[in-house]
């Protein structure tokens, strides 16, 4: 049977530049509204050698999840284990995961800046892999800001200060970090995989506005960044204005800037750029889906 696409659907997978068998199981994904898959990433409370109590899934093949993060089992609930309640572990989409996969080619850095934090998921993947000896973890929405610092604080996240400057602002400051985490505020269609509604998100007019607002945060970003130093820029959307694009936008803009190969990714290696970045997509099976991409500033020295 043939799918009869919307005007937006197709838009969104001629922008793909999908095939049709592709593009039915996008469109179906999106309206099925079931692709969600959750994850926990352990926190630095757990103790050594901790062991999440509820079933979870075998991962051993994937090659790509990052450190301290496990997949529950159909019908677990995580959230309702007092393990939960008592910080041992955070729940997030595990697309979110897979966004943070790329960190396995980035050294320990000294100092980090998550500069769109809230809830915080970002950067609890990022203390299960390396805890830097300075982390901020930034929010521009109050209202957001404090419940990204009580998860921080119910996590036990050490050397983390939670903050509210907008990009311009660190722009100006006398700061500089060795990693950036840029997990951009979107037009979130994977959340039409996860039966969530999203009104308009597939339209350029949502697309374009997000586009902007993307190009300004990461034009702000490559000023915080050391000599050597990376960011890691995600999304949880599909089009190629808020992702490929932003990406070449800032490499065509900003010199001594290049994307960087993340081997445990090769499989979603992105058809639609010349530089390496990463797709997700629902038929992948793991989650509704995302983007992400790693820039790395040249050394001076180098
Ligand atoms: C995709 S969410 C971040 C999710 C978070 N990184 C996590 O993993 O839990 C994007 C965040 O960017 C924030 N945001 C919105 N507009 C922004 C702007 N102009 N500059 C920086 N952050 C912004 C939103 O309030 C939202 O919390």
């Amino acid at each position: 049977m043939v799918l009869e696409l919307s005007k937006a659907e197709q838009r969104l997978c001629e922008r793909l530049r999908l095939s049709a068998e592709a593009a039915a199981r996008l469109v179906q994904a999106m309206r099925a509204g079931a692709s969600s898959r959750s994850a926990v990433v352990l926190s630095p409370k757990a103790p050594r050698d901790y062991v999440p109590p509820f079933a979870c899934v075998d991962t051993s093949a994937w090659g790509w999840l990052p450190p301290c993060v496990y997949v529950p089992c159909e019908g677990e609930r995580p959230t309702a284990h007092p393990d939960y309640a008592a910080g041992l572990y955070y729940s997030l989409d595990l697309s979110s995961c897979w966004e943070s996969a790329a960190l396995e080619v980035v050294p320990p850095p000294a100092s980090s800046l998550d500069l769109c934090a809230a809830p915080g998921g970002k950067t609890m993947l990022m203390a299960a892999r390396y805890l830097p000896q300075h982390h901020t973890a930034n929010e521009v929405n109050a209202a957001r800001r404090g419940i990204l610092r009580q998860n921080v604080e119910q996590c036990g996240l050490p050397n983390t200060e939670v903050s509210g400057l907008r990009p311009d602002q660190w722009a100006t400051e006398d700061k500089l970090f060795d990693l950036l985490l840029v997990d951009a505020p979107c037009s979130g269609q994977s959340l039409l995989c996860k039966g969530i509604k999203n009104p308009g998100c597939l339209g350029a007019q949502m697309v374009n506005g997000n586009a902007k607002r993307q190009k300004g945060i990461m034009l702000a970003a490559v000023q915080c960044v050391a000599d050597g130093g990376h960011i890691l820029y995600s999304t949880c959307t599909y089009d190629p204005d808020e992702n490929e694009k932003v990406i070449s936008y800032i490499l065509r803009r900003v010199p001594g800037w290049h994307a960087v190969e993340v081997p445990a990714l090769a499989a979603f290696r992105s058809t639609l750029s010349d530089f390496p970045c990463y797709r997700l997509l629902p038929e992948h099976g793991f989650g509704a889906g995302g983007f992400c991409c790693l820039l790395k500033k040249t050394n001076n020295n180098q």
